[in-house]
């Protein structure tokens, strides 16, 4: 018999990447390979790459110079998703010793290509298939408490800062039935939280349903308590997303909200659809709706044409929306994209500074809000163990990491703790057990 083909698969980017990567363990697996956490073992090494921002390719880049040492005769390297599709055939000629390029559309024909490669061809597929979903292909994932289901792939939307429809090509919806049909054979293997991924998650739309239907349905999986999903657009937030949100008890409190700007000048050249104010409207809706509630947001800074006084508005908007937290970027100019040909290049330095000023405002205001928060009882999900120590790390409804002192084997359980203290991020937790809860 011959030995199984061993396949390492290195993931980088979003959670929509980590969901591709089991995607692409499910269907190697349908051809005999097996999953190996070590490149040096590996008969197959593949990075699934991430195309937002400069320093991610170069990261890869770097990467991929290392993994070559692993590769073996007859070995294949690989570079799959938004990285490879938006470089195709090129990174071929850019990396020599890279074999195959293979795009988001692309993974269906994965095992040939690799096929393909072994025998000393370099291959790129880089097609769009906008019919393309995945929807035969169960993915292998690691058993666990918590899960990522793509609900839709691609994205219409056009920010003009943006990359991904370029590699992810027209937005398409998973039918409700199948991501149900999903969500209940992870709930029978014991998955009680689900998050739902899609670029512009909340204007999911199967033709039939929309996203309203979609949280109500996979809210009453038996075996759900938590649904999560990631990453909603402002205005997509109807009166009847935010409705079954509220009435859908296993919705949790937290919502990551990519506002990007508070000036509205320059929310209008990344082609926003919202103001700050009705971007401020739909966060109040929500909060209105949904007691409790948490914010988080990603931010860019140094955008063409951004003035000192347009980035301060972006500051000011951190203090009026109140988030817990948010990812903050530098703009990266990406060639493709409608901003190329944007007046006002922002100097790096600026750039730099401005961040170094956002993320200070942030994480002040993060800061202000958790040491708030200390004394407050909370509903975890033990998820692990904590990378340091003996604690666990669980996280609660509005996702908050808190560490914990229970054992090893509660992973996957669900206990209330009462908060102690804070880093300013991340929480300490003692488990209040329900008698005490009482008192
Ligand atoms: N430069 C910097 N940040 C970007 N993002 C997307 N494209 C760019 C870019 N060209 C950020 C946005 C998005 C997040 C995933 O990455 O904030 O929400």
């Amino acid at each position: 018999m011959i030995p199984a083909r061993r396949v390492y698969i290195e993931t980088y980017g979003c959670q929509m990447n980590v969901a591709d990567s089991e995607l692409m363990f499910g269907l190697l697996g349908r051809e005999g390979y097996v999953r190996t956490e070590q490149p040096a073992e590996a008969d197959v090494l593949l990075v699934n790459t991430c195309a937002v921002r400069d320093n991610a390719e170069q990261r890869v880049i770097g990467r991929v110079g290392e993994l070559q040492r692993h590769k073996r005769a007859g070995g294949v390297l690989g570079v799959v998703g938004c990285m490879a599709q938006r470089l195709g055939p090129k990174l071929l000629e850019q990396v020599p010793r890279v074999d195959l390029v293979v795009g988001p559309d692309g993974y269906r024909n994965l095992a040939q290509l690799i096929d393909i490669a072994a025998s000393g061809q370099r291959v790129a597929d880089t097609e769009f298939r906008a019919w393309e979903h995945y929807e035969d292909v169960p993915p292998v994932r690691e058993k666990g408490p918590t899960a990522f289901i793509t609900v839709q792939r691609g994205c219409d939307y056009r920010c003009t800062f943006c990359i991904v429809p370029q590699t992810r090509g027209p937005e398409r919806s998973r039918r409700l039935a199948d991501v149900v049909g999903e969500v209940e054979r992870l709930a029978g293997q014991g998955t009680s939280e689900v998050t739902l991924l899609g670029q512009t998650v909340n204007s999911y739309h199967d033709g039939e349903h929309d996203f309203a239907d979609l949280l109500s349905a996979v809210g009453r999986v038996n075996g759900v308590r938590r649904v999560r999903f990631t990453s909603p657009y402002p205005t997509d937030f109807t009166p009847r997303v935010v409705e079954a949100m509220a009435i859908t008890d296993a919705v949790c409190e937290h919502v990551h909200l990519p506002v990007q700007s508070g000036s509205n000048v320059v929310l209008r050249r990344m082609l926003r659809r919202y103001t700050r104010q009705r971007y401020l409207e739909v966060v109040a809706a929500l909060r209105a709706a949904i007691p409790g509630i948490t914010f988080s947001t990603d931010i860019i800074v140094g955008f063409p044409g951004e003035t000192e006084a347009q980035f301060e508005e972006t500051l000011s908007l951190v203090a009026e929306a109140d988030f817990d937290d948010a990812y903050t970027f530098k703009y990266s100019l990406r060639d493709g994209t409608p901003a190329v040909r944007l007046p006002g290049h922002v100097a790096d330095e600026v750039g730099s500074e401005r961040l170094a000023r956002l993320i200070d405002t942030v994480r002040r205001n993060a800061r202000r809000k958790s040491l708030a928060r200390v004394g407050e009882m909370h509903e975890v999900l033990v998820e692990r163990r904590a990378k340091r120590g003996e604690l666990m790390l669980a996280r609660t409804r509005t996702n908050h990491l808190v560490l914990v002192d229970l054992p090893a084997q509660t992973v996957g359980e669900y206990h209330r703790v009462r908060l102690t203290g804070t880093t300013g991020s991340t929480f300490i937790g003692t488990v209040v057990t329900p008698a005490l809860a009482v008192l």
